[in-house]
């Protein structure tokens, strides 16, 4: 299986460091504008193999298509990143006209790929995406989800060992929905348990509003401390998307995805539980929210309509 990673900054390079570590793919190539930077980080990667004990090829390239051609998957990270103080959806005007031209450049040469979105605002760029190339839903996917997951599963992780209960992440089950984004993203307290032990059984209201508060913060929480957007966890969700596409393992993984009548929604790119196998989002799964989340989601619902509207304008 080939891959293509779009972009090879902090997050796009950490994709493909993941992808060949996992050992999956049996070919992943860089792509960037910047002059020698996809050949630098492919040739970085490589020179771990021996050591990461991998038999994955990465190879980087400076803005030729042609060398992607093929790729079954393709995870898209081009665009500018947030700095300090920024919102995801202050990226739009820079970021649509990127992704618009950089979706259109890798169809022509992989017409069957799928395509994960990554870059921000990850929901409107998704929603751009799948109405710039009128593909089937199931190939257009955005990665926001899993990463906000994770930052919960880890945030609910500190707060059982602060009361007393030794979890780690993997210890946690927990999703997040709804767009991805700082204050609408919606972490669903009512499905988290702790090895199936639901936390509001162990946890104060206090401690889970902690950790939700901080989740819904995660991405701006890193990009103040380091000067600009996080890398790892953002890396290896996309990087866990490809995987479950890849090897077909129908995984439950929320993702962002068009909804068309699912959760009452049409029209509409925003994160939702989502079966991923080598079709893609092969299945939205409808789970019920609690009032509260409902309520949550449709604000976030709201926020996401908001954003998409600027679209046009942006590509102006
Ligand atoms: C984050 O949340 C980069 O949006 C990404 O860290």
């Amino acid at each position: 299986m080939k891959v293509t990673v779009v972009g090879s900054g902090n997050v796009g390079a950490t994709v493909a460091n993941v992808l060949a570590t996992k050992g999956f793919a049996s070919e992943v190539v860089l792509i960037d504008i910047k002059q020698g930077l996809s050949e630098g980080k492919a040739m970085d990667i490589m020179q771990t193999a021996h050591m990461l004990n991998f038999d994955t090829t990465v190879t980087g390239v400076t803005n030729d298509y042609a060398a992607t051609a093929g790729s079954q998957v393709v995870v898209v990270t081009s665009g500018i990143p947030r700095k300090p103080g920024m919102t995801r959806e202050q990226l739009i005007g820079t970021n649509a006209k990127i992704v618009k031209s950089v979706v259109d450049q890798i169809l022509e040469h992989s017409p069957e790929a799928i395509l994960i979105i990554v870059s921000n605002p990850m929901d409107a760029m998704t929603y751009l995406t799948l109405k710039d190339t009128k593909l089937p839903r199931n190939r257009i996917i955005g990665q926001g989800g899993m990463l906000d997951s994770s930052r919960f599963r880890y945030y609910l992780s500190v707060a059982l060992k602060e009361a007393g209960y030794p979890a780690t992440p993997t210890d946690v089950d927990a999703m997040v929905v709804g767009g991805h984004a700082d204050k609408t993203m919606v972490p669903l307290v009512s499905l988290a348990t702790y090895r199936g032990i639901p936390v509001t059984q162990l946890l104060s209201d206090e401690a889970i509003q902690k950790a939700v508060e901080a989740t819904k913060v995660g991405g701006a929480t890193l990009t103040g401390l380091l000067g600009t957007s996080a890398w790892y966890a953002p890396g290896a969700a996309a990087a866990a998307l490809v995987e479950a596409i890849a090897l077909d393992a129908k995984k439950l993984i929320p993702c962002c995805v068009y909804l068309d009548g699912e959760y009452g929604e049409k029209d509409l790119c925003i994160g939702v539980p989502v079966i991923l196998g080598k079709d893609g989002a092969e299945k939205i799964v409808e789970v019920k929210f609690s009032d509260a989340e409902q309520a949550k989601f449709n604000e976030s619902v709201a926020a996401a309509r908001e954003v998409n509207s600027k679209i046009a304008g942006a590509l102006e």
